[in-house]
């Protein structure tokens, strides 16, 4: 029997994750070192934290530990995310908080209240993959806006603006991740930032602003103030507020929250209802013990200086094994780097000979939105291997591009020898 016949429209468009496959791929490779996966790191995990308060909910005292919750979310916990985001400088309120399951749903959610077939997202070129699927799932087009150093580039903004109204096309948002893009690593300069509020105002658009990274600045080269959200000078209510615990507690509790204007949350709410009632109780309450317990904010400055080692680990083996070829702009923060490869490097066509020497990455046209992509570029992520992982899949990517280089004959005369 075929089921083509039996798909809806929407399905019939979905894309597989391009991480997710590689990651597929990997899982049948032993001893493949991921390059790929932008997981957190299993070492920062607080295992026996998490154990102490887990037995203790499973006690059997508080039967609510495993009942079903309201689809807001555990109210403690959004009173703790009220205290969270007032460190971060932003004064939310109730009625603007939703507890999701990942901000992966928040994005879903985005996506579902704000998005009709033929409407336009903006994106960053390029961006996180998760979002570009969860967008274009609605039939949305998805229309890519160039970066620069310090990401948007607000010419090209203007510009595509202009061009999508122009073809009679509804701009509803642009989607942005100011802080340790995924995939580039890039952080948005506080000017900018104000100045993409300043646009946001005179286009009548919203921004959505995703931030799971600005927690896990690198303390030699950022600092908290650098991360400060566009949504803490929003009076207006023009952005929509993502985050999440995955990277600075643990992803497998599917945590996360969103603050949007009180309208705007309602419309996600029951959205939400729909989909899975409520984020996982269970979950909602571990993490509100680990913050209650201070665990959150004791463990970061831990966090910060395992990911800057790791990051200063992977600059330190690609200038050894890949100096002359590779390029990149070092991260301030977050699990990324967006390494550019040599002339005569595609990046799609090494992964698999990259994956068969025992190394894997992802290709930098998964975050592309067009066909425009620029085959040069693969996003390495340092935040999971241990650093002799690491380093050992810095040396087969190395191999893997000698090899292709030599295939494809471009001269290679500054390339480093093997070693
Ligand atoms: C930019 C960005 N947004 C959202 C997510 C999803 O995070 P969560 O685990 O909270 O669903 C990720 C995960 O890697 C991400 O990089």
């Amino acid at each position: 029997m075929t089921y083509e016949g039996f798909l809806s429209r929407a399905a019939s468009h979905m894309q597989e994750s391009g991480i997710r496959k590689i990651s597929a791929v990997g899982q049948k490779i032993p001893d493949l070192v991921p390059l790929a996966a932008g997981f957190p790191s299993p070492d920062t995990f607080a295992w026996d934290e998490f154990r102490a308060i887990a037995n203790d909910l499973l006690s059997g005292k508080d039967a609510s530990a495993l009942q079903y919750g309201p689809t807001r979310g555990y109210a403690p916990l959004i009173s703790a995310l009220i205290e969270v985001m007032a460190g971060r400088g932003v004064k939310a309120q109730e009625s603007e908080l939703l507890v999701t399951t990942g901000s992966q749903q928040g994005l879903d959610l985005v996506a579902r209240v704000l998005l009709d077939p033929g409407d336009v997202a903006l994106v960053e070129l390029p961006s996180y993959a998760g979002a570009i699927s969860a967008f274009r799932n609605t039939g949305a087009a998805i229309v890519g806006v160039r970066q620069d150093a310090d990401g948007v580039d607000l010419d090209d903004l203007a510009r595509v603006t202009r061009e999508q109204r122009a073809a009679g096309h509804r701009v509803r948002f642009l989607y942005v991740v100011p802080n340790f893009q995924n995939p580039t690593g890039l952080l948005i300069g506080l000017d900018k930032r104000r100045r993409l509020l300043e646009w946001a105002t005179r286009e009548d658009v919203l921004i959505v602003e995703d931030d799971p990274y600005g927690a896990l600045f690198f303390t030699d080269v950022a600092q908290e103030s650098d991360t400060r959200p566009i949504k803490a000078d929003d009076p207006e209510g023009r952005v929509i507020y993502l985050s999440s615990f995955s990277k600075t507690l643990a992803p497998g509790f599917r945590v996360a929250w969103m603050v949007a204007p009180a309208p705007l949350t309602s419309h996600f709410e029951v959205a939400k209802q729909a989909i899975d009632i409520s984020a996982g109780v269970l979950d909602q309450r571990v993490v509100f013990r680990a913050y209650e317990q201070g665990l959150l904010m004791s463990r970061l400055p831990m966090l910060r200086a395992h990911y800057q080692a790791k990051r200063a680990a992977m600059e330190q083996s690609l200038r050894a094994e890949l100096g002359d070829t590779l390029s990149w702009v070092q991260p301030r923060g977050g699990f990324f780097i967006w390494a550019r490869f040599p002339e005569g490097i595609d990046t799609d066509a090494l992964i698999m000979r990259a994956v068969q020497r025992g190394v894997a990455y992802v290709t930098g046209s998964a975050f592309y939105v067009d066909e425009g992509a620029s085959r040069r570029w693969a996003r390495l992520s340092f935040s999971f291997p241990p650093i002799d992982r690491m380093r050992e899949g810095v040396k087969r990517l190395a191999v893997a591009v000698r090899e292709e280089l030599a295939e494809t004959s471009v001269p290679s005369a500054s390339f480093p020898a093997a070693r």
